[in-house]
């Protein structure tokens, strides 16, 4: 029931990090991968890692902050692979922490055009292409930052919680349809956009005593959850949000 056999996927923010992980997960549990970001370079080579495990790929270079790019992302998908069942909105993040009474307003647009703005897009167009055919599964990747608020990061939190309550609305909205909306809300993950902070050996030591288990997630282990979301195994799940996080927020 956990297998994606026959399967058709889009992953963004498949370069690096996170969207990487589930691209290739997703390759490996038997499904048909397009990947997206900004880069050519990086998305090629994920891309061919795909192929290696013996599914097809497509890499198409996107701006989730632009709606037409990501038309042309779901819309090559169709064309190239088939029907999409699978969709996950991964790309974003944030490079900068700031508190609310120095954040520019530009900040704040630009982060919640890459962190809620992409998603309602990809949402919309990703569920129309799903309603034409058999239904399908959206995974959104929100964060515990859009469950309890984060200091330095209000602009982040606001996105990521208005993600996950759009899901949830979204989801009642398509229950009968066959299309499936939840979101995962991973803790601190191990990749590039945090670096800076889990490179340094003290700062790290701070992360990790936020954490029950000890230690920040890598981001293979969002890969289970995510397929578990995508695949048969979760057909009565709609509207949640998994939370991946070592026991940070329990
Ligand atoms: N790491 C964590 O601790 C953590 C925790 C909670 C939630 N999250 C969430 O998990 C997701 C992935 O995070 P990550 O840590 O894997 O980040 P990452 O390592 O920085 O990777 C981000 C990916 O998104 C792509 N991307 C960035 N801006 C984009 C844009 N405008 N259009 C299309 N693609 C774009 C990047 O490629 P290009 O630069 O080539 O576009 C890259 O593939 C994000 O939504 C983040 O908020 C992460």
């Amino acid at each position: 029931m956990f297998s994606l056999e026959g399967k058709v996927a889009i992953v963004t923010g498949a370069s690096r990090g996170i969207g990487r992980a589930l691209a290739l997960g997703y390759a490996e549990a038997g499904a048909d991968v397009a990947v997206a970001a900004r880069n050519q370079a990086d998305l090629d080579a994920v891309a061919a890692e795909i192929r290696s495990r013996g599914r097809r790929s497509l890499a198409v270079p996107t701006d989730v902050t632009d709606r037409s790019q990501i038309k042309t992302l779901i819309d090559r998908t169709v064309e190239e692979l088939g029907p999409l069942d699978i969709l996950v909105n991964n790309a974003g993040g944030t490079r900068f922490m700031t508190p609310i009474v120095s954040l520019r307003p530009d900040g704040w647009d630009k982060a919640l055009r890459l962190n809620l703005d992409s998603v309602f897009h990809a949402t919309q167009l990703g569920a129309q292409k799903m309603l034409e055919s058999d239904g399908g599964s959206i995974i959104q990747i929100a964060s515990v930052a859009g469950i309890e608020g984060a200091q330095g990061l209000s602009f982040y939190s606001a996105a990521k919680g208005a993600v996950r309550l759009m899901t949830q609305a979204v989801a009642k909205e398509l229950a009968e349809s066959g299309v499936r909306v939840n979101t995962i809300a991973p803790g601190w993950i191990a990749t590039d956009l945090n670096a800076v902070m889990w490179q340094d050996e003290s700062t790290r030591r701070t992360m990790e005593q936020m954490i029950p288990m000890g230690r920040l997630g890598r981001p293979e282990e969002i890969v289970g959850p995510a397929i578990f979301l995508a695949s048969d195994a979760s057909s009565f799940v709609t509207g949640t949000t998994l939370v991946v996080d070592g026991g940070q927020i329990a």
